[in-house]
């Protein structure tokens, strides 16, 4: 098979942890005997440094036209403090968020899955996150992300700032239906997550879950305040399946989600919905580490999975890689973020080596 990838490595260690999740993929297509096609294009801090002069923009128009062009788009990561200053439009987040918009990747799939060697890296107690194994589907196009009106105005010390967070029934309806499709396939538990005690977004997102559900009786539904919900993350981490929230919602959930596992690091992303997959891990570009190679790449290198698994369908390859990643973990191998005291940590090359090798030796 033809794997027509775009590569966005992107800002801080983002091309640190995409090299190794590429390395990875190579593996795979050497030993399943697909081509890998790759076309590498900048987003974000880098697309604005290469843009630099009367028009920097975070998502150039190449940029688009390779992502669309090609089969599916695995990216590293955008943000870089120096552009901290830029107006909301020239920030390096701004071309990631237009980029989900042109790909159309409403969906966003964020598993966050306790490896059973790794539950000692947990902030919490080993024995209470063994065995979790969640998947939060995050809304991605709608919400307070992209809500009108949106704005500043005044003058210090009196200004006023606005975001919108709204919803189409619309847009609740078809990340809900992706959802309880996803619940079918686990453990048929749907958790829904809002704010319905105090925003009407949520209560209408409330009342199209609660409708969709009749063409699901066979997924259980209940309903959490998103506070509440946060609670029961780390209070009892092993009580969830499938968790479907709104956009600002899920970005804040799926952090802490990854805290919970045992490190953000380690958390990949899939964001589907469009003709064009886009493939992340959750974590940033974390500017302070970014060029030591002490980045964990797993994150990025599980994106990959997932970019075979939904893009392609290529189910045995996707599993491949994460019976890898388990191995590797298993064998002890660990970057900083999951080392314990006294251990030596590899390097991000040296993890993306070592899944890599494990891989064609499946
Ligand atoms: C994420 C990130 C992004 C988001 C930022 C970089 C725009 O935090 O993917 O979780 O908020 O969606
Ligand atoms: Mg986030």
């Amino acid at each position: 098979m033809l794997l027509n990838l775009t590569v966005l490595p992107g800002d801080g260690i983002g091309p640190e942890v995409t090299a190794e999740a590429v390395r990875v993929l190579q593996a795979v297509a050497g030993k399943y005997s697909h081509q890998l096609q790759l076309t590498t294009q900048p987003i974000g801090g880098a697309a604005l440094d290469a843009t630099a002069g009367d028009h920097p923009d975070a998502l150039p128009q190449e940029t688009i036209a390779a992502c669309l062009a090609s089969s599916a788009v695995l990216l590293g990561a955008v943000g870089d403090p120096k552009f901290d200053a830029n107006p909301p439009a020239q920030r390096p987040e701004a071309g990631l968020l237009r980029l989900r918009k042109a790909l159309g990747a409403y969906a966003n799939l964020r598993p966050a899955i306790c490896f059973p060697s790794l539950a000692y890296a947990s902030p919490l107690r080993a024995e209470l996150v063994a065995g979790t194994d969640i998947l939060i589907v995050r809304e991605l196009l709608s919400g307070i992300y992209f809500g009108q009106p949106r704005h500043t105005e005044g003058q210090s010390p009196h200004r006023i700032a606005v975001d919108t967070m709204r919803y189409t029934e619309f847009e609740v309806e078809r990340i809900a239906r992706v959802a309880f499709d996803l619940a079918r396939l686990r453990q048929k538990k749907l958790l829904s997550v809002d704010k319905a005690n105090v925003l009407d977004s949520s209560r209408l997102w409330r009342s199209v879950v609660t409708r969709i559900s009749a063409d699901y009786p066979d997924v259980t539904l209940a309903h959490q305040y998103v506070d509440s919900c946060a609670m029961l993350l780390a209070a009892k981490p092993t009580q969830f399946d499938v968790i479907l929230t709104e956009n600002m919602f899920g970005d804040i959930l799926s952090d802490l989600a990854g805290a919970v596992v045992g490190s953000l690091g380690l958390l990949a992303s899939a964001s589907i919905g469009g003709p064009v997959g886009l493939y992340e891990p959750v974590h940033g570009s974390a500017p302070d580490i970014a060029g030591k190679g002490i980045a964990n790449p797993l994150g990025a290198i599980l994106s990959a999975a997932m970019l075979l698994r939904h893009s392609f369908r290529l189910e045995a390859e996707a599993v491949a890689i994460e019976s890898a990643v388990q191995q590797v973990l298993e064998s002890g191998a660990r970057t900083g973020d999951l080392a314990q005291p006294g251990e030596i940590a590899r390097t991000t090359q040296q993890m993306g080596q070592q899944i890599a090798h494990a891989v064609t030796q499946r």
